[in-house]
């Protein structure tokens, strides 16, 4: 596609080149068209030589014009005559001459009772003129005429033709103005070839002193009746006998026939170089004509010339350029096409395919250097990337230990993956960046491309990656790579395909209901999961953004942490504080928004707002509750003050009526949500004490493994308790052995 454009280009290019070119055509001299001081017009009729307006001015006498001046009441006017006949119109190249046609006519003189009447003969015999037998016809007008005409060859009496035609009518209604020789008063026929000699007769017989009421006048005539319309004035009046009707005569020089071998003679008519000899019709004379391609006097020294074409006729076709030549022109086409005809250009295929099939490979190769230049640019930002995250130290230690289960894509992987980072594949956004669906080798991938990273961190990233790569918990979801090659480092984690612990809380999946024991079992599995990023991880990795958003749920609702990746790894000394408040309003730590500090507890604080969101279903942040308890925790914490927890808890729980196990989490919430980090439980705790709550939910029975004080609650609800262990008395054998050992 490139490839073509560009040859259209350079076609277009070297046409415009041409076209700029110089022209090296020349302004056509304008010829005159009679002799040397000779007028070559009477009253602007142009009168041509061979014709001329004196004798010293026509070919001979048989050619002369006389240009008379008539006087008629004080302005004179000059008018052109030949043969007493008025000249109309002279035509070199057809060899014509239109003269005013004689009409003949005879009009009934209603006082008289007689005959006003006129008729002509012409003779034109010994001179090469004849009458045009295609122009001419012989015409009659009037509605009782009937008009023989005779005609001759230089009048050998042996030889005349004769011709008649009529014309009636009856009355004048059949008679309409603007038509021509049509048959209705006006009839017409044709006449013969060659002649030049004819005589009009109109019969006597027939001279309207019947009808003299409507018309007196009949006519008759030779004349060229083409551009004759006919008038009923013609028929009711004497008026045609003032008009002027062409007649066309057929004009010839001398009495002999085209002859090439006196051309050179003085005598010869074509005077003009490109001229040529043409042969009269009648074989009495010759007649010249300008070459094809020239234009002018051919009965003149140097009469014809060339024509510029290229003005006059502008033939040749787009995009072809025009040159003009002695009797021709010639059509240029521009490169890239060829003569289809001699006026037209067309695309020369094999030019242009030529052209592109050298083109093109040049292309290629500009092309092809242009990307691999882009690609070594390209791919030195993407190392350079990659260096500055560390990424040779995680490979090697990847490669090292075999078997790791984390990969290190490039760039295009996972471009690849995400369809290019297509919106359509994003699961969600939030202030850290923004998490893609992808498919990564087969495998369903979250990747999650964050906004932006701490300069001080940079260093450390591919150390970070290892150590969190190295996590491998049930609870957590699992980190399987990242992608280093860009400018902010890409983490790959597994596909958890059942949305978020808020989703569930907040029933946005229809028909879900979720009861105290599963609610119990999500907070100590995350609870577990956390503690583990804490204490067993080596170095410790505080997540920084525990919220239900970030706890997800697989496809066995087994609970399933996510995003530690982003968050810090525990700061090992004082330097490392981190400059950026991480997290998430509501469950913001108030000691980590005062000393800027992430610890372990702040991780507490959070989970401790995930409880509450477990026990009440509510909104973290409710914007129209009363200012002092717009977070949900200063919210719960006034509750508990005021033993009016019971107005927070969601429905779907309090009907379960477990109010001693909800009491019991609710406490540690209290706890977690301590103002003091240092008096917060910390994470192992926090899980061991779910998991004990969770224990008495499944095993009521075993209350000497329990302390008394909880043996006592226990007992309280004992009648509830029964009823589970009716419905889950299946799973409760299941776990018999393992809660033995569980205890504080
Ligand atoms: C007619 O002839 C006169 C004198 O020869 C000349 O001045 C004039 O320009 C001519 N007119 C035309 C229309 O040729
Ligand atoms: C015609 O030409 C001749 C000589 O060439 C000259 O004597 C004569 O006066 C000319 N006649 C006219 C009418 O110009
Ligand atoms: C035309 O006629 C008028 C008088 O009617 C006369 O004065 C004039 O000289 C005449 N012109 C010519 C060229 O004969
Ligand atoms: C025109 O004038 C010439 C003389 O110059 C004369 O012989 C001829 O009869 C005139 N023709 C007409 C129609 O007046
Ligand atoms: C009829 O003829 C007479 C005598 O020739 C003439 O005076 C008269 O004008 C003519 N009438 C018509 C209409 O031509
Ligand atoms: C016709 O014209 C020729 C040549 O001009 C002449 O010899 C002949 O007598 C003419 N005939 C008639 C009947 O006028
Ligand atoms: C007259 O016409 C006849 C027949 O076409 C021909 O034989 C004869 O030679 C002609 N006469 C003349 C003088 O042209
Ligand atoms: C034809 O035109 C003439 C005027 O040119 C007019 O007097 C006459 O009545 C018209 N005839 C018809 C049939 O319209
Ligand atoms: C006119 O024609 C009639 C017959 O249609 C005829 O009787 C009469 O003599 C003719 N008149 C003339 C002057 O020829
Ligand atoms: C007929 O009249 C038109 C317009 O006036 C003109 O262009 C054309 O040449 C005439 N045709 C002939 C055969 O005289
Ligand atoms: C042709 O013209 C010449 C003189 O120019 C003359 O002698 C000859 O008789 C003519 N021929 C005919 C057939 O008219
Ligand atoms: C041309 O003219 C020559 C001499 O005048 C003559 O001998 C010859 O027959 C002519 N040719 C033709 C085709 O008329």
């Amino acid at each position: 596609m490139q490839a073509v454009r560009t040859a259209n280009t350079v076609v277009a290019l070297l046409h415009l080149f041409l076209l700029l070119a110089p022209s090296k055509t020349k302004a056509t001299e304008s010829s005159t068209m009679s002799l040397p001081g000779c007028p070559d017009n009477c009253s602007g009729i142009p009168i041509p030589y061979p014709f001329g307006l004196s004798p010293n001015c026509s070919l001979s006498d048989a050619f002369e014009v006389s240009c008379n001046t008539t006087n008629y009441s004080g302005t004179s006017t000059s008018t052109p005559y030949w043969h007493e006949r008025q000249v109309l119109d002279i035509s070199l190249s057809l060899g014509e001459l239109r003269v005013t046609a004689p009409i003949s006519y005879q009009c009934y003189n209603t006082t008289t009772k007689t005959n006003d009447y006129i008729e002509w003969s012409w003779n034109l015999s010994g001179s090469a003129f004849v009458f045009n037998y295609e122009k001419n016809k012989f015409v009659v007008i009037g509605c009782d005429t009937l008009a023989y005409v005779q005609y001759s060859v230089n009048l050998n009496q042996s030889n005349y033709y004769w011709g008649a035609c009529g014309s009636w009518c009856y009355g004048l209604q059949t008679l309409t103005n603007g038509s021509t020789c049509s048959g209705i008063g006006c009839s017409q026929t044709v006449i013969p070839k060659g002649i030049n000699y004819f005589y009009v007769s109109i019969v006597e017989q027939y001279n309207n002193s019947e009808i003299y009421n409507f018309s007196r006048c009949g006519y008759a005539m030779v004349m060229e009746p083409d551009n004759f319309t006919f008038n009923t004035r013609y028929i009711t009046t004497d008026a045609l006998e003032r008009e002027n009707l062409p007649l066309v005569i057929d004009w010839f020089i001398d009495n002999t026939t085209c002859n090439s071998t006196w051309a050179n003679e003085s005598s010869y008519a074509c005077k003009s170089k490109n001229s040529e000899c043409v042969d009269s019709i009648s074989g009495l004379g010759y007649f010249c004509n300008c070459s094809r391609g020239y234009q002018g006097n051919p009965y003149l020294e140097g009469g014809c010339q060339d024509i510029n074409e290229c003005v006059s006729q502008q033939p040749c076709s787009q995009p072809g350029k025009c040159y003009n030549t002695q009797g021709g022109y010639r059509c240029s086409c521009p490169f890239g096409w060829q003569q289809k005809e001699k006026d037209t250009c067309e695309p020369n295929l094999a030019v242009i395919l030529g052209t592109c099939a050298s083109i093109i490979p040049l292309l290629f190769l500009v092309f092809g250097v242009y990307v691999i230049l882009e690609r070594r640019k390209l791919s030195k930002v993407m190392k350079k990337y990659f260096d500055q995250y560390g990424g040779w130290i995680l490979l090697e230690k990847i490669k090292s230990s075999q078997g790791f289960g984390f990969t290190i894509y490039t760039k295009q992987q996972v471009e690849q993956a995400t369809n290019n980072f297509d919106s359509a594949s994003i699961l969600g956004q939030g202030g850290h960046g923004t998490v893609y669906k992808g498919s990564l080798s087969g495998q369903t991938v979250a990747i999650k491309k964050c906004k932006m990273i701490d300069e001080n961190k940079k260093k450390e990233f591919g150390k970070e990656m290892l150590i969190l790569s190295q996590i491998n918990h049930k609870n957590i979801v699992k980190l399987l790579g990242c992608c280093l090659e860009v400018e902010v480092p890409m983490l790959v984690y597994e596909f958890i395909p059942n949305g978020t612990l808020l989703d569930y809380i907040n029933n946005k999946r229809p028909g879900s209901h979720i009861s105290l024991a599963t609610r119990l079992r999500i907070a100590q599995e995350s609870a577990e999961a956390l503690a583990y990023l804490h204490s067993s991880a080596s170095p410790p990795i505080l997540h920084g953004d525990v919220k239900s958003t970030n706890i997800l749920s697989d496809k066995n609702y087994m609970a399933k942490v996510s995003d530690f990746g982003a968050s810090t790894l525990a700061p090992t000394d004082e330097s490392e504080m981190a400059t950026l408040v991480q997290g998430t309003c509501g469950y913001l730590d108030p000691e980590y928004l005062q000393s800027c500090k992430l610890s372990d507890k702040s991780d507490v604080y959070s989970f401790g707002v995930v409880i509450l969101e477990l026990l009440t279903s509510k909104p973290v942040i409710d914007f129209g509750a009363p200012e002092e308890e717009i977070g949900l925790s200063s919210r719960f914490l006034i509750a508990m003050e005021e033993k009016k927890i019971n107005e927070l808890l969601d429905d779907e729980i309090k009907c379960e009526d477990h109010m001693e196990v909800i009491m019991e989490v609710a406490e540690l919430a209290k706890e977690c949500l301590n103002m003091k980090g240092a008096e917060r439980p910390t994470m192992k705790e926090v899980a061991e004490e779910l998991e004990r709550i969770c224990k008495i939910m499944q095993h009521p029975w075993r209350e000497d493994q329990y302390h008394p004080e909880e043996l006592e609650t226990l007992l309280s609800g004992a009648s509830h308790v029964m009823e589970i262990e009716q419905t889950s008395s299946f799973s409760l054998e299941k776990q018999a052995g393992k809660s033995i050992a569980v205890g504080r």
